[in-house]
């Protein structure tokens, strides 16, 4: 059933274009405008939210952080992104205006559905958006975005992450559509880029292997840093998670400028840190500052590991190791620049000896607060 690979995370990895594909189908019509029917919740109510608050845990939080990028950017609606374990703890402000988005592959985690459930109380409508048809998480929401992915067995997770954060690019273009803002052009461009996106993936695992030899060769490392910005400061705590989880190092994902408020300190010579790096195009001063980032860590003896865009070429000089990515809009890099993490992650793990599919101390889902 793992389908002639070793580990159910390797097949998980590699079926992400599928899965990804899964995700957009029939919610793209052939106008480019989305349709997203199961949504349930009627447009106008969509019109009138004037919040969001996406709660997840561990890697679905993630997606949220991203999402709020996403939804602030295309919506212009404020937009919180919280772990569900902290959430109903600060008594939250919501009403009937706010509308609370539930992010978990497993649909059973407890941690969230208290947390939706709390939204709830307090008269918000709650979208959740799934992978498991039928769970808890969707069973108690006014609302379900399914991903598709399929079964998620490793307890890594890998293409339930890239599909979260299909439907959350989704549900935030739908409520860009239904509201009308500014950036009607941008969304309907959006869209059409978001359908390239199983080739993108596709095209990534295809180049892989440099990024699995670069792991086996850092097996002995005591410590890996990864920095983004913007969309990719997610992306860096979510290589960080993955490496935690599966190969049991101490990995630590930091925004960017943060560096030179503390964690610059922990450079030392030869210390691996993964850079991903934005898009030379679209905002380029977050590009720019990046580069400055990845100079000053390599002046300091860092071992750089940089995630660019294909034709980056600014990168060049400071990267000890280049791992290409396709170009994508900005907001999208996201299900590009984090398959080379995941990679990185099972790699670096199977060659420290470890069972990536079942890692010590953890479950795939998580049915306790
Ligand atoms: O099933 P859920 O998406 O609600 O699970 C949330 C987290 O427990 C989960 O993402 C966890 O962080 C993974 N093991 C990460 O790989």
């Amino acid at each position: 059933e793992k389908g002639g690979y070793d580990y159910f995370m390797l097949k998980e990895i590699a079926e992400q274009p599928k899965a990804v594909a899964d995700t957009l189908l029939g919610r793209i019509g052939t106008d480019g405008r989305l349709t997203l029917d199961e949504l349930r919740i009627p447009d106008q109510v969509l019109r009138e939210v004037d919040k969001v608050v996406v709660v997840a845990c561990g890697t679905a939080f993630h997606a949220g952080m991203i999402a709020k990028y996403a939804i602030e950017h295309w919506t212009r609606i404020p937009c919180e992104v919280e772990v569900a374990s902290e959430f109903r703890y600060r008594d939250p402000i919501m009403d009937d205006r706010t509308l609370v988005i539930a992010i978990s592959q497993s649909g059973e985690t407890m941690d969230t559905l208290m947390a939706l459930r709390h939204a709830r109380e307090q008269g918000a409508k709650v979208l959740a958006i799934c992978n498991t048809n039928g769970s808890t998480i969707p069973r108690e929401s006014d609302a379900v975005l399914y991903t598709h992915a399929g079964p998620e067995v490793a307890v890594a997770s890998t293409k339930a992450f890239l599909t979260q954060l299909v439907a959350c690019y989704l549900v935030a273009l739908y409520l860009g559509q239904v509201r009308g803002t500014k950036w009607g052009d941008e969304i309907s461009s959006v869209i059409r880029e978001l359908g390239d996106a199983p080739r993108q993936v596709e095209q990534v695992l295809g180049t892989m292997e440099p990024v699995r030899a670069l792991a086996r060769s850092l097996a002995d490392a005591p410590a890996v840093l990864f920095l983004g910005r913007h969309v990719g400061h997610p992306v860096a705590l979510e290589g960080a998670l993955k490496l935690k989880e599966l190969a049991y190092m101490h990995a630590e994902g930091f925004a960017a400028g943060e560096l030179k408020h503390g964690p610059i300190a922990l450079i030392e010579e030869g210390l691996p840190v993964v850079v991903v790096v934005p898009s030379p195009r679209g905002r380029s001063i977050l590009h720019d500052k990046i580069v400055s980032n990845i100079q000053e860590i390599r002046a300091r003896g860092a071992r750089t590991i940089v995630i660019a865009e294909e034709g980056d070429e600014a990168v060049v000089p400071y990267a000890d190791h280049l791992i290409r990515i396709p170009a994508t809009p900005t907001l999208l890099q996201p299900l590009v620049s984090t398959v080379p993490l995941q990679v990185f992650a099972c790699e670096l793990a199977t060659a420290k000896g470890h069972e990536v599919d079942q890692p010590r101390n953890l479950a795939k889902s998580v049915t306790v607060e």
